[in-house]
């Protein structure tokens, strides 16, 4: 549960993490500012970055930019590039990792619900992307982008429509843009995280004793959900310039529990090896 990466691999580099306040966003922009970029976080609530900019900035020693930002409203990433422009000199990487969720039945859904959760993951993510993307484009500057979905980007999956459906379209994006923008240097590539446990996303679809009975730890072939750690280091280096050469693939880091739901006999597991002793009698016709 280490940082992988050498010391100062993001020197000189300026890397803008969305939702970068909490949860997942927090945790890797925690580890960006370590390996030496400058940061800067953006979302809506300023006193949450505020209190994240000068956590992760006194431990890292490097600086942190906090910016409140609503990423549904154009002008708002507009005029976060500029602050972070006229702070660090240059945008290198946007890492897209503002989300909002929640877990519902989608007959229950009002077409405003469906719209709140596909405004912000969607419609959020591919503003900051035109944005960022134009303004690399204009200055003739190379730039990186990270996009973080989910298993069910490529899966679906039921009681979260709204999310499954704007994580597909980041990830049909992802693999757009990385052929279209590369001959501007620009790169694309997501991730796509199983389950880590944070505040915001425990809260709003395991709430109550909906953790306890849908533990997800239970489903993963790994027995255990990720660490924030993990997931940093594989954003650092997909963010870094060791990754030069990757661009349009989505990494899946979730312990192998989107394989265990899609194989078929993987519930064979569950067969104890008495069983299987039994089964090969009867099968050599004893
Ligand atoms: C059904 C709901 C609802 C719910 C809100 N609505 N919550 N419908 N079930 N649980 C409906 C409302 O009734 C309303 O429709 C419409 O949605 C908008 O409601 P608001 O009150 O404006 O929304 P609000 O609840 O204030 O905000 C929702 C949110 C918020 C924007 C999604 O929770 C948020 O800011 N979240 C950001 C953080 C977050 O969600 N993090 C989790 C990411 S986790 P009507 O018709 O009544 O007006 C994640 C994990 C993926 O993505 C994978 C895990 C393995
Ligand atoms: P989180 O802590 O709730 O993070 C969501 C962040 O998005 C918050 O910081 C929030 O800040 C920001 N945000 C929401 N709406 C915004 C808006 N309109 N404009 C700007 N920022 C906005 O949840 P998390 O678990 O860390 O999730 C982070 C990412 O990982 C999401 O993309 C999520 O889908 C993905 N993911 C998480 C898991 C998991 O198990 N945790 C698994 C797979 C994928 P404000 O409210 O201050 O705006």
């Amino acid at each position: 549960m280490q940082g992988m990466l050498k010391e100062g691999s993001l020197n000189d580099k300026t890397i803008i993490v969305t939702g970068g306040g909490t949860g997942l966003g927090k945790g890797m922009g925690g580890y960006l500012s370590e390996l030496g970029c400058n940061l800067v976080i953006a979302s809506r609530r300023m006193e949450i970055l505020e209190a994240t900019a000068a956590e992760i900035s006194s431990k890292s020693g490097n600086e942190v930019l906090p910016i409140s930002c609503d990423i549904r409203k154009y002008d708002e990433i507009e005029s976060v590039i500029r602050s972070a422009e006229e702070k660090f000199g240059k945008v290198d990487a946007v890492l897209n990792n503002a989300a909002g969720n929640f877990i519902s039945p989608t007959e229950r859904l009002s077409h405003r619900a469906f719209d709140v959760v596909v405004d912000i993951v969607l419609k959020g993510t591919y503003n900051f992307i035109l944005a960022a993307g134009k303004n690399w484009i204009d200055k003739k500057q190379a730039g990186t982008f990270l996009n973080i979905v989910t298993t069910y980007a490529f899966t679906g999956s039921g009681y979260v429509v709204p999310s499954a459906a704007a994580k597909a379209g980041i990830l049909a994006m992802t693999r757009s843009l990385a052929v279209e923008w590369a001959k501007y240097k620009i790169r694309s590539n997501a991730i796509a995280p199983g389950p880590f446990p944070t505040e915001g996303a425990w809260s709003r679809l395991l709430p109550g004793d909906l953790a306890e009975k849908f533990d997800p730890a239970k489903r993963i072939p790994l027995g255990r959900v990720g660490e924030h750690q993990e997931l940093a280091n594989l954003a650092a280096y997909l963010l870094s310039d060791y990754s030069a050469y990757i661009n349009g693939e989505v990494v899946t880091i979730d312990g192998g529990e989107w394989l265990r739901g899609a194989g078929e006999f993987n519930d064979f597991e569950q067969i104890p090896d008495n069983l299987w002793d039994a089964y090969e009698q009867m099968r050599k016709g004893k």
